[in-house]
């Protein structure tokens, strides 16, 4: 290649030469320096060494509270459908009456093609069902999260950000390219502490998951919104997790504390979870939406969720509004299973909700938990690092208002018996 590009004119053989030496360059970078260069297989052979390496198991069925792999009947403990409306009859009957009638993909973004009615409708009862102004849905969670803190911060702001806070989180905190303040797990001394710290900047944010993904625990959001007022911050919480599961009328972690700020509060919420759907919104005042319209570039650059989704979450909003019995059923199943698996001396950490994790420390340990429940007919997985900090591998075992109290008896045992085998208790 260099012997091309000294020659200022080569003559017509030299010039065939010179072709050939290019092609066989490019080809061969194109089909074998990358892989070579990136080393992919040495990556993947140290996270299989680490016991860090992730499959994807394939899921044949699923009916209620099981799912069939490799023709096993399995119990599912590790779903995030908390109140079973996935397969809600109701959700199931809107969607289709939906899929028939709009078709079944949206076609476009909405910038694109139009918004769809039931993109409407669903924004105003996820607005009245949050008590706020107006609410903007996002195709997924991740979407969401990346969308609102890219569009609200930039290098001018700073957000203060909990340590354990969800990857989509921490990902649009990076994308914002806005100073960014992590401060230990709601540990409120801290974040008062660098809040009092920071120097000037435009905007300050805070933002928090409300109900901590893989600790199953609640972050003080009454102190959180206190010292957003005080700092003249504003307070982003992420409630997929509490979502249809805290609060009167599962209106959510927000409503579970009874707060209100329209000027300070803003709520992302997922439509994947309780609700049974997929999707995410954020909840706020109508300027807030309107900006995000215009600003939330996963909004604005990504085609629509389908139709006969939003028609589905619009069952599940009514049902989770309506039917209090699917929470308490919910309420109860965590309270057993807290009970009975504390009183075997498992560290379930600082849960107090539908997420249980049992921590095991090493990711060697957890997977080996996983593979001792699988063999006893029990899916849940075990949760390594990256997703988790080192050491604190565990399994994330959630627990629905579709369990039956045989169904956990039956969990209990098996892992005291895995519980046992492995030094846990
Ligand atoms: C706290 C939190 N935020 C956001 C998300 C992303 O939501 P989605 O799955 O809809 O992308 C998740 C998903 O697990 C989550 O746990």
């Amino acid at each position: 290649m260099p012997r091309v590009c000294k020659c200022p004119q080569p003559q017509p053989v030299e010039q065939l030469q010179n072709f050939r030496l290019l092609l066989c360059v490019d080809i061969r970078q194109r089909l074998f320096y990358p892989v070579a260069m990136f080393n992919l297989d040495e990556e993947l052979k140290a996270l299989k060494k680490a016991r860090l390496h992730r499959r994807l198991p394939s899921v044949e069925a699923r009916t209620g509270t099981h799912i069939r792999i490799k023709g096993r009947d399995l119990l599912l403990m590790a779903s995030n459908d908390y109140l079973g409306l996935s397969q809600h009859p109701h959700l199931i009957s809107r969607a289709a009456q939906a899929a028939a009638q709009w078709g079944a993909g949206s076609a476009a973004a909405r910038l694109i093609s139009g918004s769809c009615t039931l993109f409407d409708e669903l924004e105003k009862r996820l607005a009245h069902f949050k008590q706020t102004q107006a609410a903007l849905l996002f195709s997924t969670g991740y979407m969401a999260n990346l969308g609102l803190l890219s569009a609200l911060a930039g290098p001018d702001d700073i957000i203060f950000s909990d340590e354990l806070n969800h990857a989509s989180i921490i990902d649009g905190c990076r994308l914002s390219r806005a100073k960014v303040s992590v401060y230990s797990h709601v540990n409120m001394a801290a974040l008062a502490a660098r809040l009092r710290r920071a120097g000037r900047f435009r905007r300050r944010i805070i933002v928090t998951d409300a109900l901590f993904s893989m600790d199953g625990d609640i972050a003080p959001l009454p102190r959180l919104l206190e010292l957003a007022r005080s700092h003249d911050a504003v307070l982003i919480v992420d409630d997929a997790h509490g979502t249809g599961v805290l609060g009167p009328q599962g209106r959510g972690t927000i409503a579970h504390f009874g707060l209100e700020d329209p000027d300070r509060l803003i709520i992302m919420g997922t439509l994947g979870k309780a609700l049974g759907c997929f999707g995410a919104f954020v909840a706020g005042s109508r300027v807030l939406i309107d900006y995000l319209v215009n600003r939330a570039r996963t909004f604005i650059f990504t085609t629509a969720m389908p139709p006969s989704n939003a028609a589905a979450a619009l069952a599940a909003v009514d049902i989770v509004e309506q039917d209090a019995g699917l929470r308490e059923r919910l309420q109860e199943n965590t309270a057993f299973l807290h009970r009975e698996l504390r009183s075997l001396g498992f560290d379930l950490g600082s849960s107090r909700t539908q997420i249980i994790p049992i921590m095991a420390g090493e990711a060697r340990k957890a997977l080996a938990m996983a593979d001792h429940l699988m063999e006893q007919g029990i899916f849940l997985l075990a949760i390594r690092p990256p997703t988790v900090p080192a050491n604190a591998a565990r399994l994330r075992l959630t627990v629905t208002a579709l369990h039956t109290r045989q169904e956990l008896e039956r969990v209990v045992a098996a892992l005291k018996k895995t519980g046992r085998k492995h030094g846990l208790i």
